[in-house]
């Protein structure tokens, strides 16, 4: 099932079939997925929103402004992995043609960074008049998907076109639609998270705070899409559940160089979110560095070999290449020098003046691009991060082959 944890964000407007919504909302969650539900203002005349949000678990929102707080259209339409507009009235459908926003359904429909999906449902005449058809291929041309209205008895009494395609219907589409959505399917995509650890002796090495939680993040999201992830994981202390990953364990920044380098050549997207240690001691003792009263050991360091800047080296033009700068000062130019300097096709820059520290769930990210592209992103969780590198990539990457 391909609704299971997806997020659905159910716009219902001011049309007879919105009753059949709380049947929907119903079916949706059972399939596991988590549904929002926004509604016009006139739909509340025509479904309970108590009876929503009772089945949704969630909130029924109606209004930009209610008692003094704002609902935050950008979030909404941010957090749906789709917006399913069921049933869409014709006046929505006016609105939404026309980039009205006169109410949260509209704002949150003109902000939506997610697919969007409508179900129309009016009567024939109105479905056949050539204003709506001009309206829906306006809406087509937009890119929103269009579940046709089916043939049967309508509010007025009459048959024919018109009615809001049935509930299981629709819950059909979607799992359909998210099967077509895998847009990284038959792709291969290797990703490094977490820190290394170089040692020492056999109890002690030098390593970093690398939580590994955005390396993660992004292959769950990859492998979400459809792509087949391999994960060179450095030593983290997170629970191990990856279904579907491939999972490669190391410890050291030339274990992870290693696994690098034979998983690279048929990937289609390498990214090295690792925060990879940059020196190691030149000489790993075999047993435990004893302490002793008159000397304070001195450990020579040299360098570890440098992961993406040597897959840089070796890149294809098929091939995608993302890198992750963390810095503390300075942050646009040397994101912008290691763009430069590792061949990367992108660079993530993590500020650690953004408060998202190490370990945390939300980061803040710039992303820069190889053709001078600098996009900034608000602070998110992680999980959401994810899905912004992702977009960013395979868009870019569009435009580039365009
Ligand atoms: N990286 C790598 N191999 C290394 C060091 C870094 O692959 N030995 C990668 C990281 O995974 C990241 C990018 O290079 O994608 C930048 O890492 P960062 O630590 O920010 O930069 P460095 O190149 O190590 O430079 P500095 O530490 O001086 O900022």
């Amino acid at each position: 099932m391909n609704l299971q944890g997806r997020k659905i964000l159910l716009g219902i407007t001011g049309s007879i079939a919105a009753y059949k919504c709380v049947h929907l909302v119903r079916l949706l969650t059972k399939q596991g997925a988590s549904v929002k539900v926004v509604l016009t203002p006139a739909a509340k005349d025509f479904v309970s929103p108590l009876a929503l949000s009772t089945l949704s678990k969630n909130e029924v929102l109606i209004d930009l402004f209610e008692e003094n707080t704002w609902a935050n259209h950008v979030q909404l339409g941010r957090w749906a992995d789709v917006m399913l507009i069921a049933p869409l009235s014709c006046n929505t459908l006016v609105k939404m043609a026309h980039g009205h926003c006169d109410n949260l359904l509209l704002s949150v429909y003109l902000s939506a960074t997610c697919p969007v999906v409508v179900a129309p449902a009016m009567d024939e005449d109105m479905w056949h008049h050539p204003t709506t058809q001009r309206n829906i291929a306006t809406l087509h041309q937009d890119g929103v998907t269009i579940i046709p209205p089916t043939r049967g008895e309508l509010a007025s009494g009459l048959f024919g076109d018109g009615r809001m395609a049935e509930p299981e219907d629709i819950v059909n589409f979607l799992n359909e639609f998210f099967t077509k959505h895998k847009d990284l399917s038959g792709k291969k995509v290797l990703i490094t998270a977490g820190p290394t650890h170089e040692a020492l002796d056999p109890v002690r090495f030098i390593g970093n705070h690398s939580s590994g939680k955005m390396g993660i993040a992004l292959a769950k999201e990859c492998h979400e899409r459809g792509a087949a992830v391999t994960l060179v994981l450095g030593p983290v202390p997170l629970p191990q559940v990856y279904d579907g990953i491939t999972v490669i364990k190391v410890t050291s920044a030339d274990e992870m160089y290693q696994a690098c380098h034979e998983h690279f050549s048929n990937a289609a997207i390498a990214i090295m979110a690792a925060a990879v240690a940059d020196y190691k001691p030149e000489i790993v003792s075999p047993k435990k560095i004893k302490k002793t009263d008159d000397d304070v050991p001195e450990i020579k360091l040299v360098k570890t070999k440098d992961i993406l800047k040597s897959l840089g080296a070796i890149k294809q033009e098929n091939q995608i290449l993302v890198g992750f700068a963390l810095e503390t000062d300075n942050e646009k130019n040397n994101a912008l020098e290691k763009l430069k300097t590792k061949n990367a096709d992108f660079i993530v820059l993590n500020s650690m003046n953004d408060g998202t520290p190490f370990g945390s769930d939300y980061n803040k990210i710039t992303i820069y691009a190889k053709d001078g592209r600098e996009i900034a992103f608000s602070p998110k969780p992680k999980t959401e991060v994810a899905k912004d590198i992702i977009n960013t990539i395979l868009n870019n990457h569009q435009t580039e082959t365009v």
